[in-house]
């Protein structure tokens, strides 16, 4: 029996939701494969952990989460408590003291959903955006002075360094030397950022030699999101900075759909510490305890979980359920159906005792 130990942190509005969801699926996989055993423990970290304790997770939170085999994480974000708080309290701390540097972000059109790009059709969009997690232009470096006085200056730094930039581009590489068209597009912004982004543009180059089986090119972030409407085919791997990552990836999750199917994982390739699972919404306040959220990006994520923790079978059983399900139209709102969170997660459960 492998048994795997996952710390989940449904946090705040509709994770807890989805990450319900998301157990029930993981617990149908170990009943329908009888060879695999996961342990979740619970964690009540969030915004409501913020009202009672004025901290979004104990001061020794990452010391508790480091003994786990990987981490399930829903969103966080309450209408009473600013987003830096939320976003820089939890989920931030946890991808940089992990040091979880490569987010990991696939978009598909599932069967059954409904691009919004007129002549995009299931398998015309199916790409990989890596994402550098730990530095760039959300490495927190910056400031205030003179506060609220008429001569206040607000400053944030962008920071790239060359081990960053190169593990990154060497982690895209790889993922695009994995998958079946080999194709990667560097993501830049070097005609306007001079510096950092100059460095980015010749390090991908350099990291390019080691990989000469990888076709790759360059991008600008603008000229990017037309290309990702209007050839969507001619994108397979694609690597970026953080900030550029964060905004072409909410651009993909549309794309296919909604942003209610997007999952994302933060990973540690060294595995030094337990990557991190999540779906890459956030908190929906306007939906929550309505029981439509989607619950698709949990178990995509939690597929990616299997794939990371060496489950390959697990995880492409779950895929399979999960398109198994859209396909056959059994979709939440968000994506044109009229099914709630439980009829979904019932029917995947159902799909994967089903199938052989
Ligand atoms: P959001 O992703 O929570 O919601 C955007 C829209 O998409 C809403 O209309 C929502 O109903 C819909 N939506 C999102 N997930 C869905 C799902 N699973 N099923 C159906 N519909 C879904 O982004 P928004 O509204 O900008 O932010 C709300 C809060 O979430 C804010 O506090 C924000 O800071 C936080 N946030 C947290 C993230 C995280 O924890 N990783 C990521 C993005 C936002
Ligand atoms: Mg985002």
């Amino acid at each position: 029996m492998r048994e795997y130990s996952i710390a989940a942190i449904p946090a705040d509005g509709i994770g807890p939701e989805v990450i319900a969801a998301g157990v029930t699926a993981l617990e149908s996989l170990a009943r329908r494969l009888g060879d695999v055993k996961f342990s979740v423990e619970t964690f009540d970290w969030g915004s409501a952990y913020y009202r009672k304790h004025g901290a979004m997770m104990p001061a020794d939170g990452l010391a508790t989460l480091k003994k786990f085999d990987a981490i399930y994480f829903g969103a966080v974000g309450a209408p009473d408590v600013p987003d830096h708080i939320t976003l820089w309290g939890l989920r931030l701390p946890i991808c940089q003291g992990f040091d979880q540097y490569a987010n990991v972000r696939p978009t598909r059109i599932l069967p059954g959903i409904t691009s919004p790009l007129r002549h995009a059709e299931v398998g015309d969009l199916d790409w990989v955006i890596v994402r550098e997690n730990s530095e760039g232009e959300y490495a927190g470096c910056g400031g205030r002075v003179h506060r609220g006085l008429p001569e206040e200056v607000g400053t944030e730094v962008a920071i790239f360094t060359r081990v960053g930039v190169q593990r990154i581009m060497r982690y895209a590489f790889r993922l695009a030397q994995s998958r079946p068209r080999k194709l990667l597009t560097v993501v830049t912004k070097s005609n306007a950022q001079r510096h950092g982004m100059v460095m980015w543009d010749e390090i991908a180059e350099q990291v390019s030699k080691e990989f000469p089986d990888v076709t790759w090119d360059k991008m600008l972030v603008d000229a990017m999101t037309v290309r990702m409407t209007l050839k969507p085919q001619s994108l397979d791997t694609i690597v970026a900075t953080n900030l550029h990552a964060d905004i072409l990836s909410d651009l993909a999750g549309a794309l296919a759909g909604s942003l209610g199917v997007a999952p994302t994982a933060n990973i540690d390739p060294e595995r030094r510490f337990p990557s991190m699972f999540e779906p890459i919404h956030g908190s929906a306040f306007d939906i929550t305890g309505k029981g439509i959220a989607n619950p698709v990006a949990s178990f995509w994520t939690a597929s990616q979980m299997l794939d990371h923790l060496g489950e390959a079978e697990a995880s492409a059983r779950l895929m399979r359920a999960v398109e198994k399900v859209t396909g056959a139209g059994i979709t939440t709102p968000d994506v044109g159906g009229t099914a709630t969170t439980k009829d979904v997660t019932a029917a995947v459960v159902e799909a994967i005792h089903s199938s052989n």
